[in-house]
């Protein structure tokens, strides 16, 4: 970050590895504060980028007497702001001061009773008897001087402490849970008495990053490989509201999109948002290289490598361009992980860049989770239909056809494909489902037909609920819809005789067949 005058204050997170990490920071946003997941060894002089106005310290999966456990920097006690641990970071915090931390006699996880004892601004509004979420083995057993003990939970175990007069806080508990009732509003007590405004919108964040976007690309030409996706088009909106004409949008025609597709979103772009978009035709590039293919990986890969290819030379024709829009959101940047390299999103835009195609990514949404771009794109004027899309595999319709791509398993697929698609939105079935559609198998089954014998393909129906697409359970889709779609793939794609309907959950399963 370049510029510390256009940026609003922040609550700095600083991540021990606690499995509810994204979930403080994503509270945090929704409260209307800024905040900002770092690595605990992040340097003063990073932090204060940021404008702290106060520090969470998350929990994490080690023991503060563990050999190399996390530690606290110095800074946290040092700069004189608000400080509120969590789990381990209320240990860390405990045992810093000269608190006392231990083992506890028995793990406590789960809900637990909370007990306010000294309500103090922290607790001032959660009622004196209430629940909490547990998650921890060890506990503090004396808290630091000039803290008090604000609330137990059961067996008596230190729940919160405080030190009202510094700001310093500590919960046993974790307050980003749902679990947890009075959490929320924890939280926002501990922005209030930090001196948030509570002024973190969709909008100033659009203002900002205009700004930033512009002081960083000055003067100078932008790309982005745009797929139609949520991600690469609200990054895209955003950027062009920032430079206007120095952006250039390529959609790649790979082929292997869903039928009518290239169409829709290069119309719906164009009518819509306005973007600079230039289609690419480059269908048969990307058919030749997949011919005799049939191994997952080795099909992901060409196809990742094609893009560049193509994206590449359409860049080199245009004239030099410096900077690359990426649509990275906050969970791919936290999960490239502290201290590592700048990682751009293998499978998504564009996978891995060549050395000799160096260019400054512009990641605009690298702040943000997914309902929170979505927000940001609304209020950019990106149509709903764009912004509540179902998800859409990279290497499109490649990881749907089992063993290999050729141009007839494509028209096949995208005519089946179209069929559950139309079905499913038609009966309604589709609302509240993460994703849903057909994949070609490279089966032959026999059928009979008009009193003959067939010896077709066979279509798989995939529909699935997930809020994530890490976990995928699978709907119960009424049997009449399922006959609808079964009977008219049969009827209407010629070559598939036989459609069946995949009943693996994620895990074990995978959502894509490949
Ligand atoms: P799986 O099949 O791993 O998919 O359960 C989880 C989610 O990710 C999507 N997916 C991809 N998205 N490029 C993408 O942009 C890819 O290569 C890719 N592979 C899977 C999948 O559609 C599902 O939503």
């Amino acid at each position: 970050m370049t510029s510390t005058q256009v940026i609003h204050e922040a609550v700095v997170v600083l991540d021990y590895g606690s499995q509810y990490n994204l979930l403080i920071a994503r509270r945090v946003r929704e409260l209307g504060v800024r905040s900002v997941l770092l690595p605990p060894e992040t340097p003063w002089e990073e932090v204060a980028q940021e404008r702290p106005r106060g520090v969470i310290l998350s929990g994490g999966p080690a023991s503060v007497y563990d050999a190399g456990a996390p530690a606290l920097p110095d800074w946290v006690v040092e700069k004189n702001l608000p400080v509120l641990g969590i789990c381990y970071g209320m240990q860390l915090l405990a045992q810093r001061l000269g608190g006392k931390v231990a083992p506890g006699a028995r793990r406590e996880y789960g809900q637990s009773p909370l007990t306010v004892q000294q309500a103090g601004p922290l607790l001032s509004t959660v009622p004196s008897s209430t629940h909490c979420w547990m998650s921890h083995g060890d506990q503090v057993t004396q808290v630091p001087q000039g803290f008090e003990v604000l609330a137990r939970s059961s067996h008596d175990v230190v729940a919160a402490m405080g030190d009202a007069g510094r700001r310093w806080f500590g919960l046993q508990f974790h307050p980003e849970v749902e679990h947890t009732p009075q959490g929320l509003q924890i939280l926002k007590n501990f922005l209030d008495l930090s001196g948030f405004s509570f002024d973190w919108t969709p909008s100033n964040f659009i203002e900002e990053t205009i700004e930033r976007i512009r002081e960083q690309t000055a003067g100078h030409r932008v790309v982005c490989a745009l797929s139609g996706g949520v991600d690469s088009t609200v990054a895209a909106a955003l950027v062009h509201r920032a430079v206007g004409d120095r952006l250039q949008c390529y959609f790649v025609d790979s082929g292997l999109l869903r039928a009518g597709e290239r169409d829709q979103v290069a119309g719906m772009l164009a009518e819509s948002t306005h973007l600079p978009v230039r289609v690419i035709d480059a269908r048969a590039r990307f058919l030749e290289r997949l011919a005799g293919v049939t191994e997952p990986e080795k099909k992901r890969r060409m196809i990742g490598e094609t893009f560049i290819r193509v994206f590449e030379q359409a860049c080199i024709e245009e004239g030099a361009a410096d900077f690359l829009v990426q649509g990275t959101l906050y969970p791919d940047v936290i999960e490239s992980g502290p201290g590592k390299a700048e990682v751009i999103k293998s499978h998504h835009n564009v996978g891995g860049l060549p050395e000799d195609l160096r260019f400054k990514l512009v990641e605009p949404l690298r702040e943000l989770f997914k309902d929170e771009v979505r927000r940001v794109g609304a209020e950019l004027g990106v149509p709903g239909r764009i912004l509540h899309q179902q998800p859409f595999p990279g290497p499109g319709l490649a990881v749907r056809i089992l063993g290999e791509v050729t141009p007839d398993n494509v028209a096949l697929l995208q005519k089946a494909d179209a069929i559950v698609r139309e079905v499913l939105e038609e009966t309604g079935e589709n609302r509240g489902l993460w994703q849903y559609f057909a994949v070609l198998l490279p089966v032959r089954t026999v059928g009979v037909m008009g009193d003959k014998r067939t010896y077709a393909q066979v279509v798989a129906i995939r529909a699935v609920t997930s809020s994530d697409g890490m976990t995928a359970a699978v709907p119960e889709l009424s049997w009449k819809t399922l006959a609808t779609i079964s009977n008219r793939i049969i009827n209407e794609v010629h070559g598939v005789n036989r459609v069946v309907y995949d009943l693996t959950t994620k895990p074990p399963g995978t959502i894509e067949w490949e």
